[in-house]
């Protein structure tokens, strides 16, 4: 894996996701949401053991920000979690079933305890409010291992952008350059300072490398601006909500090295509207240019499940029974596909085309 030269559709750029892909079958042996194994064993192999779910207790929790409360996740039995680098992320399922990312925010150096923090999205689908209203200390949940898909790499020089709660993959990873002797440089803008956690722990790292910028005191950030704090030669890792993304993406200088995660659901690019019909015989749904199949089928069924948003954990997964997709995911294989399977968080179909879905 070259670490160096992430895979192109996970930051932002088109092509196929190789990467991703095997990356997810190695670490998801089994996935329940889909009821069936995803890795193909060859004739002969005895089955896979499928990786169990990791057990976890809520031991803190605690306000840090406004609207955003860090959690430490520890196992309930008192046994090591499994090792995590800077950018990894973990896939909790909530009491409810919902399941969810989350960036891990705490040292890797400590095994004892996942630190997450959580934003409370008031138009979300429910599962900030959830942690935030019902999850406490001592409540029981389940996570997936945890997965990287925005590894740090470590280049000699690096600037770190984070927007609002964009600042939890980013401070491990400012924790490891300062431990590396790195030359690091960290934004991170918001909204006000009572709504930017982790101010104090970032400025104890070293105060000259860290920088606040907030829209009440310093306006809307520049991106050109922000790109600019560069060291000379750095690579850039930004996390942020996608208009963020987008800026810094035009305005890092072509060829400089970025890597980005961004929160929330992928832009649209190129959509076209087209129809969903639930069933032969049930209701047919528009979807207007701007908006996922997916949003419009949870306004009909606000039951269906989904995670990432962005088309790479397969858990919004439908059966397609007639009808051309364009499948626009990272997830899927060519034989999933051509078994009906359809991502509709982040799929699409031609104008005019109708897809008939199993619902
Ligand atoms: S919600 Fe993750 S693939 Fe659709």
């Amino acid at each position: 894996m070259d670490l160096l030269n992430p895979p192109p559709d996970l930051y932002g750029r088109p092509g196929p996701d190789r990467f991703l892909r095997r990356l997810t079958a190695f670490s998801d042996w089994y996935n329940p949401s889909l009821g069936r194994p995803l890795l193909r064993r060859r004739p002969g192999l005895p089955p896979a053991r499928p990786t169990p779910p990791l057990p976890l207790a809520v031991t803190r929790r605690t306000e840090i920000a406004t609207d955003v409360v860090e959690l430490h996740l520890a196992s309930p039995f008192g046994d090591e979690l499994p090792a995590w680098q800077p950018g990894a992320r973990l896939l909790l399922t909530l009491p409810s079933g919902r399941e969810r990312h989350y960036s891990l925010c705490g040292d890797p150096a400590d095994l004892a305890t996942y630190r997450i923090a959580v934003r409370r999205v008031a138009d979300g689908g429910g599962g900030s409010a959830e942690i935030h209203d019902s999850l406490h200390v001592g409540n029981r949940l389940t996570a997936r291992r945890p997965r990287n898909g925005f590894a740090f790499c470590g280049e000699p020089a690096v600037l770190l952008l984070a927007g609002g709660i964009g600042i939890t993959p980013l401070l491990p990873m400012a924790r490891e350059a300062q431990r590396r002797g790195l030359d690091w440089r960290l934004v991170h803008t918001g909204r006000d300072a009572a709504s930017m956690p982790y101010g104090d722990e970032l400025r104890a790292l070293d105060p000259r490398r860290v920088e606040l910028l907030t829209d009440d005191r310093d306006g809307t950030p520049d991106a050109t601006e922000l790109v600019a704090r560069a060291p000379k030669g750095a690579a850039v890792y930004c996390c942020g909500p996608a208009p963020m993304l987008a800026a810094v993406q035009a305005a890092v200088a072509p060829g400089a090295a970025l890597h980005f995660e961004r929160f929330g659901a992928a832009p649209i690019l190129d959509g076209r509207p087209f129809a969903l019909q639930l069933g032969e015989d049930g209701p047919r749904l528009e979807v207007p240019a701007d908006r996922s199949a997916l949003d419009v089928l949870r306004e009909q069924r606000p039951d269906l499940p989904y995670s990432c948003h962005q088309g790479f954990c397969g858990t919004c997964q439908v059966r397609l029974r007639s009808g051309t997709p364009e499948h626009r995911d990272r997830r899927l294989t060519e034989e999933d596909r051509a078994a009906g399977a359809l991502l509709p968080c982040v799929s699409r179909a031609p104008e005019g085309e109708t897809l008939v879905l199993d619902l």
